[in-house]
């Protein structure tokens, strides 16, 4: 059981989400990627909207709760076809359904996935999760943000930092302490808080090197009143929520990781095909194609990795550890790979005519964000010593 992987053959159901997907990325994302980047412009309409109109912002969540109904791999599909084009629109996806809803599906009661869960599937809601804090990054256990309960309310104040999609977002599932005395990751509890509530307003919006036309901005709670059934899961448990939602996010930044660098791969082939110098195609010097060859056994190699988590969280294996490994090795390969694509293309590459520019710069963040190339290192390791 513990080394089962995926059949390699992908249904119907994911070829056509791929195709539509790809569809869509390339005639609708792509024509603006460059100039929402430049002006670091969150369309909505284009960047969430138009996602909920094609069933991807709840696709793997039941029909029941407004979903697709389909499973984990395509909903990784879906994300690496949109990176392929625009990393933003892919980051957009990803934090709204791993972080902002996944949480409500797995930990939520009937009545907060009918109230919360729903909107967010069909797309009429955006989700946003937040867990980082100034002094709590990597160290997840060391919340400041708390919260006490006031008869039927809890009152929330503190601040999170570096919030994908936050200010869009209406959902936000937040982390607080809830037991002072408690210490580490004891005592953190999970909360659902929707834009509007007095006392929640929004911080500091990033200026960023990369995804630049996806907002993150800081939370900030200030005696935030929301309702008592707010709380999502067991009190004093919510550092679990945390990691459990950590687990299939990093499915989605893997995937993301993944459409990046097959976006690079794909930029690169087309350039040296076109580009010709010393009277010949770039293509014709095996040093050239060398480097192509080693690009594309990375990316292969990369979304095997990606799509055996994401098949395992769907066949309700554990997967944990692989959602790690596939998340460390696509986004080291999204950095290597876009890094080669802006060296073959020489000095157009440094320049924005190119897309592989962008793409370099939206490649580092898979390596520090939803847990640092280094924690995935710290998880694989725990769970090996196990
Ligand atoms: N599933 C379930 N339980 C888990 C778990 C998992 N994957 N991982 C750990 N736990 C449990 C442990 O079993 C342990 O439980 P007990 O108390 O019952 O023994 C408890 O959690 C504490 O575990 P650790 O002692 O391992 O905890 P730690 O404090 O050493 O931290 C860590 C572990 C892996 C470093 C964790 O803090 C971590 O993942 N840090 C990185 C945080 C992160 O990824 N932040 C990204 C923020 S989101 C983001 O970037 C969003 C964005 O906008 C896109």
């Amino acid at each position: 059981k513990g080394n089962t992987i995926m059949n390699f053959q992908l249904t119907e159901e994911q070829n056509l989400i791929r195709e539509m997907v790809r569809s869509f990325a390339e005639t609708e994302v792509a024509p603006t990627a460059d100039e929402r980047d430049e002006s670091e412009k969150f369309d909505r309409d284009l960047m969430f909207g138009r996602l909920g109109e094609l069933g991807l912002t709840g696709i793997v969540f039941p029909e029941e709760y407004g979903g697709a109904g389909a499973d984990y791999l395509s909903y990784a599909i879906a994300v690496e076809e949109l990176s392929r084009v625009c990393a933003s629109t892919g980051v957009t996806l990803s934090a709204h359904l791993s972080l902002g809803s996944n949480p409500i599906y797995l930990f939520g009661s009937e009545e907060q996935k009918k109230k919360f869960l729903t909107p967010l599937a069909t797309g009429e809601a955006m989700g946003a999760f937040g867990l980082t804090e100034p002094s709590a990054g990597s160290d997840a256990g060391g919340t400041k943000t708390y919260a006490v309960l006031d008869g039927d309310e809890w009152i929330l104040n503190g601040s999170k930092i570096f919030i994908t999609n936050a200010g869009e977002a209406d959902i936000y599932v937040v982390f607080a302490r809830t037991d002072k005395n408690a210490e580490k990751h004891h005592g953190i509890s999970a909360f659902i808080v929707e834009k509007g509530t007095p006392g929640f307003s929004f911080g500091k919006k990033e200026k960023k090197m990369g995804i630049r036309s996806s907002p993150t901005l800081e939370l900030v709670f200030e005696n935030c009143r929301i309702p008592k059934g707010n709380l999502l899961g067991e009190e004093g448990k919510g550092f679990k929520v945390a990691m459990k939602t950590l687990d299939g996010g990093r499915i989605g930044i893997a995937s993301q990781a993944l459409g990046i660098a097959q976006g690079a791969l794909d930029a690169t082939k087309k350039y040296v095909t076109d580009r010709e110098q010393f009277n010949k195609p770039l293509t014709a010097f095996q040093g050239v194609q060398f480097q192509l060859a080693d690009m594309a056994t990375q990316v292969e190699a990369a979304r095997l990795l990606v799509y055996n988590a994401a098949y395992r969280a769907s066949a309700g294996l554990s997967y944990s550890q692989e959602s790690a490994m596939a998340k460390l090795f696509a986004s080291e390969t999204a950095m290597k790979v876009t890094t080669q694509a802006v060296q073959l293309h020489g000095g157009y590459g440094y320049t924005r005519e190119f897309p592989v520019e962008r793409m370099m710069r939206d490649a580092k963040i898979t390596e520090i964000y939803e847990g640092t190339s280094e924690i995935q290192r710290v998880v694989i390791g725990s769970n090996m010593m196990r």
